[in-house]
């Protein structure tokens, strides 16, 4: 068979281990030939490619990033591409792409598979907000980025008597802090799911002063929002990809709160340290084992699928059950962190 590989949307630790598993698994095991379009989809329509060759992916298992390149692309500039794209994989003799992306991706991998191009999917985000999947690759090593850096913040926040508020990623939804605000004891988590009201968070964080503690930390998910009404908001825009540019809720909310309290506050915006540098085992292992399903699921003609993670199996869901819903926070879970909002 003839493979292309693509990675695109925002990157992801775990990247380069996909990358490098379709390739040992095709060329290996199956005798495949395979290419990596550049910079996701973009390199597809443009026609932008490089052969993968077992050297040119050799050592790259750990490294963060994609060697691919990614980008990310309007929605109507890739409706408009559907022709292009199918001229390409024909001319280039493809017998499968495997896009590897998040939610975006994936509905652009949907819009072409049901346009004929041969599709299998390969699901990635940090944020771990892909319904089909018990887990993406690169939500383990951001968690664990934003843990270290939350224990990091205890000592100096302990140290000035301080409350911090860190923000951390997680647009639609609140996975990554409530996962890092519980493994690092934060004393509050607000999520993008569940409305914060800036008069309980200031009495949770009141309260713990009161008791004699000599900081608070509060996690914020960088999409969380305040109850309608509730305090003064400023709203963020939305960029060319339909993506809200957030206004900064860390700043917002440090600023209410050292008001409020006559405490010092700072906010820290962990950002896109979440997504850089090398992936953790758990991803590595993760990411390895999608693209070996990939490269199967192409083999088998399985078109228009996903790779998922159900329980300890990988499984292939249909691209269309894989973006009809997020995976949001539900409320059982956000319960089970010791302090919640
Ligand atoms: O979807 C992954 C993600 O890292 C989000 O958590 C974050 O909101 C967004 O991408 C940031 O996007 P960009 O890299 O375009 O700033």
């Amino acid at each position: 068979m003839r493979i292309g590989v693509l990675t695109s949307g925002g990157d992801c630790p775990g990247l380069n281990a996909v990358i490098r598993s379709v390739v040992h698994r095709g060329v290996v095991d199956h005798g495949d030939e395979i290419i990596g379009f550049e910079d996701g989809w973009r390199g597809l329509l443009d026609g932008r490619y490089r052969d993968l060759t077992l050297d040119s992916v050799s050592g790259i298992l750990a490294q963060g990033g994609t060697i691919l390149g990614s980008t990310r692309v309007e929605k109507s500039h890739l409706r408009d591409g559907i022709e292009t794209a199918r001229e390409h994989v024909a001319k280039l003799g493809l017998d499968a792409v495997i896009p590897i992306g998040g939610e975006g991706t994936l509905k652009a991998a949907r819009l072409f598979s049901d346009a004929g191009l041969p599709i299998v999917g390969v699901p990635k985000t940090i944020d771990n907000d892909i319904a089909c999947t018990d887990v993406t690759f690169g939500f383990d090593t951001a968690v664990s980025v934003a843990t270290e850096a939350l224990d990091r913040l205890k000592t100096t926040a302990e140290s000035h008597q301080r409350v911090m508020v860190v923000e951390l990623m997680g647009r639609h939804t609140g996975w990554i802090a409530l996962h890092a605000g519980m493994a690092a004891g934060a004393h509050a988590i607000v999520v993008p799911e569940r409305p914060f009201h800036i008069d309980r968070l200031t009495e949770v964080v009141r309260e713990r002063f009161e008791r004699g503690k000599k900081f608070a930390i509060v996690v914020v998910a960088e999409g969380a929002k305040p109850e309608p009404g509730s305090m003064h908001w400023e709203e963020g825009t939305i960029d060319i990809y339909g993506h809200e540019r957030f206004s900064g809720v860390a700043n917002q909310l440090s600023r209410e709160l050292e008001h409020r309290l006559g405490k010092e506050a700072r906010p820290v915006i962990l950002g896109h340290v979440q997504r850089g540098g090398t992936p953790t085992s758990y991803d590595r292992v993760l990411a390895t084992r999608f693209g070996w399903h990939a490269v199967e699921a192409a083999h088998k003609g399985a078109f228009g699928h996903l790779t998922a993670l159900q329980g300890t199996d990988i499984e292939l869901v249909p691209l269309a059950e894989a973006v009809a819903d997020l995976k949001t926070v539900p409320a059982e879970r956000y319960a089970e962190a010791e302090t919640v909002i």
